[in-house]
């Protein structure tokens, strides 16, 4: 066949939710059966996977803060390689892929390509582990507002985030990919005027049955995370909606810490 003959379909750039299967959307999990190929990233949790057909091709392009297994450009390529040979490409991520999911890069290199693309967003983690843990992340008298921020920065590099306006009591402060600059992101808030005993959440696994929530202070959020045994996908919920969590707990977590 020449490739002018070749029928371009747009990419589906998908958000698999936080871990917990039922939380995919029904778009999503009608799709996952109405592709050929799926290029997912380590986040989308097993479950999930399980529900892909078998005969449909998977790639794996999942990566580490540190340790990408594939480079962002080659991920981009990719996709556009496969969607030029008619391929129905799946792009799967976890959470939601416009929210700290380089979705929004993948779409602009795909239009840039002229590939169409369409977007199914998907629970992004903070919202699906704030409320498996019992966190309203807002709530009248305790928050007006929530912000998300990343906690990465580039190896070596502080971080660059408005921390001034961040030291918000009013206001929910959700950090993503923290879990390496904790030190920085405590003593950052303390410095600019939140108070030390300011709640925080530390929610590992979220949404996934061996979730855990670990609720500590700020002053005493790098030892909460330095003493305890958690890995892989955690998050800070910081502020005082966090003091809801005991009364609000409604999910079996994972036993100890
Ligand atoms: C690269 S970001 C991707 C965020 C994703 N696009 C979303 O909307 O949730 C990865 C970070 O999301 C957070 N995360 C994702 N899934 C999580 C989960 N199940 N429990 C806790 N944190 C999670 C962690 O902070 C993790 O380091």
């Amino acid at each position: 066949m020449n490739s002018s003959e070749v029928t371009i379909h747009p990419v589906m750039l998908v958000g698999a939710g936080p871990g917990d299967p039922d939380l995919l959307t029904v778009k999503a999990h009608r799709l996952l059966g109405e592709v050929d190929v799926i290029v997912y990233d380590r986040l989308v949790a097993k479950p999930i996977l399980s529900l892909i057909p078998e005969t449909t091709e998977r790639v794996f392009a999942g990566k580490r803060a540190s340790n990408h297994y594939m480079p962002q450009e080659d991920i981009n390529n990719l996709l556009v390689d496969l969607a030029r040979v008619g391929k129905r490409v799946m792009r799967l991520k976890g959470g939601d892929p416009f929210v700290f999911g380089r979705g929004g890069e993948e779409a602009l290199h795909l239009v840039r390509n002229g590939i169409p693309f369409e977007v199914v967003p998907g629970i992004t983690s903070s919202a699906g582990c704030a409320a498996y843990a019992g966190i309203p992340l807002t709530h009248r008298g305790l928050a007006q507002g929530v912000r998300f921020v990343t906690g990465h920065s580039k190896s070596d590099e502080p971080l660059t985030l408005d921390w001034r306006s961040l030291a918000d009591p009013e206001t929910t402060l959700v950090v993503y990919m923290g879990m390496a600059n904790v030190k920085e992101i405590s003593q950052k808030l303390i410095e600019n005027g939140l108070s030390d005993q300011t709640p925080v959440a530390v929610i590992n696994m979220g949404t996934r049955p061996q979730q855990k929530t670990l609720v500590s202070t700020l002053t005493a959020l790098p030892e909460t995370v330095a003493s305890s045994d958690i890995k892989g996908a955690t998050l800070f919920v910081i502020g005082r909606v966090v003091t809801l969590a005991d009364e609000l707990a409604w999910f079996a977590e994972a036993a100890g810490a």
